[in-house]
């Protein structure tokens, strides 16, 4: 058995236009899956789908039918204090970044548990793991929980063979990102906290996505898996 093997495998990418999302959906294409890629925005092979929006997630797993993978990516932020954000901006972030998490979870559960299991990957991040280093409330508040959504998705999932666990990136180069990677000071913060010295590609966090999806990580659920070049071991 190859370790890594996804081929033939059905799988779910959200927020695949672009960032970690396309790197993943990219990987399991590579690696023989057949991919469905959901995204807000238009893409190359991209299903136009919001996460938040439960009736337009189940309307899409209905259409693909037999999943075998999930990997929940979707994820937005809106870097405000905890004096300036506003409730809507709180709810948005909320919204996509948990509940869309959780609809999506449990509308490609319905389908593995029909055939005998699956894997869920979850994006949480070293600030679900961390306060983090800037104003960011309603960003770390949700991969906070998507931590232990993961955990507690993963008992109820377990006996119908179905793995949930997430990866944590630190700080990798994207769209969502590029307020940070612009500014020289935060820039030196973060690497100041980097042991390794380096930041992670897109691509590294797609290889350790589908190490987790794979039988590799057969007997691996419920984690969190940090890919921070060291960031949480100060
Ligand atoms: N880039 C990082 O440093 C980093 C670090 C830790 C965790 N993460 C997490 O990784 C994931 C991907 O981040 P990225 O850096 O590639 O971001 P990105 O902004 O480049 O890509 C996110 C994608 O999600 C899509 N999206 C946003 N809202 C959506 C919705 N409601 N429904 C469907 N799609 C939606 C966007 O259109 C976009 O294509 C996010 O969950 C993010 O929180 C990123």
């Amino acid at each position: 058995m190859q370790l890594l093997d996804v081929k033939g495998k059905s799988a779910v990418v959200t927020g695949a236009a672009r960032g970690i999302g396309k790197a993943t959906a990219d990987l399991l294409a590579a690696q023989g899956a057949t991919v469905a890629r959901f995204d807000l925005e238009a893409g190359e092979g991209v299903t136009r789908v919001d996460v938040a929006d439960e009736d337009a997630v189940n309307a899409a797993f209905a259409k693909i039918g037999k999943v075998d993978i999930l990997v929940n990516n979707a994820g937005i932020a809106v870097r405000k204090s905890s004096l300036d954000i506003t409730r809507e901006e709180w709810d948005k972030v909320l919204a996509v970044n948990l509940s869309g998490l959780f609809l999506c979870s449990r509308a490609a559960a319905r389908s593995m548990k029909r055939q005998g299991g699956g894997a869920i990957v979850n994006l949480a991040s070293i600030m679900g793991l961390s306060g983090g280093l800037y104003p960011n409330p309603a960003y770390q508040a949700s991969k906070g929980a998507v931590v232990n959504l993961t955990r507690a998705l993963a008992l109820e999932f377990a006996a119908d063979n179905i793995r949930v666990n997430a990866v944590a990136p630190t700080f990798v180069r994207t769209e969502l990102t590029a307020p940070l990677f612009s500014n020289p000071e935060s820039f030196k913060k973060v690497m100041d906290h980097t042991p390794l010295g380096r930041l992670p590609e897109a691509e590294d966090i797609a290889q350790a996505i589908l190490f987790l999806a794979s039988p590799a990580a057969r007997c691996i659920t419920g984690v969190t898996l940090p890919v921070d070049c060291g960031y949480l071991a100060r």
